[in-house]
């Protein structure tokens, strides 16, 4: 009889699981992916500005982790998500496809540049140009500052 009972504490362990990956959505949770992308971002720089020589392993994962990190983002602004997020304008609500587009077209600008991979310093700033314009437009339009 025992492995009944792992087996429905194992399906018990998994509605438990999705429930926390649908309760996602809080100001904490998008910070992490926002951290992400900025830290990827931020490597991008260092190589933009000569403070970090030029690595193509590191600019190929900083792109991948945007592009990626870039898709999942969206879905942390779903049904249950915190409305009251201080630094989320209230706008994202009313305006969840043009929201969702800023964050598709951050992913595929991140991909393209992927395909044609940067191959010096001075093409890792004008990659930056391009994806940085992707994130001020959606945090003008979006993001609240605190202080
Ligand atoms: C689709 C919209 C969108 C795009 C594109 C976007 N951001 Fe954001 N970003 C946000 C929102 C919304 C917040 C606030 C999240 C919250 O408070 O829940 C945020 C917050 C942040 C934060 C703050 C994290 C913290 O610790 O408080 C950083 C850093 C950041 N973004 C960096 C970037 C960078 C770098 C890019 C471009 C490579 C980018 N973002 C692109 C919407 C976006």
């Amino acid at each position: 009889m025992r492995w009944r009972v792992i087996v429905a504490a194992t399906a018990l362990a998994g509605v438990a699981f999705g429930s926390v990956v649908a309760a996602d959505g809080t100001h904490d949770s998008r910070i992490a992916l926002m951290k992400k992308i900025g830290a990827a971002a931020g490597a991008l720089g260092a190589i933009a500005k000569g403070d970090k020589p030029y690595d193509a392993e590191v600019v190929k994962a900083s792109l991948t982790t945007i592009a990626e990190t870039a898709k999942a983002f969206p879905n942390q602004f779903n049904a249950d998500s915190d409305k009251t997020d201080p630094e989320v304008n209230p706008k994202v609500w009313d305006n969840l496809d043009d929201f969702k587009a800023k964050a598709a077209k951050l992913s595929t600008d991140a991909e393209t540049a992927l395909a044609q991979l940067p191959a010096d310093q001075a093409g890792v700033g004008a990659t930056l140009k391009t994806l940085g314009g992707n994130c001020g437009a959606c945090h003008q339009a979006y993001r609240i500052k605190k202080d």
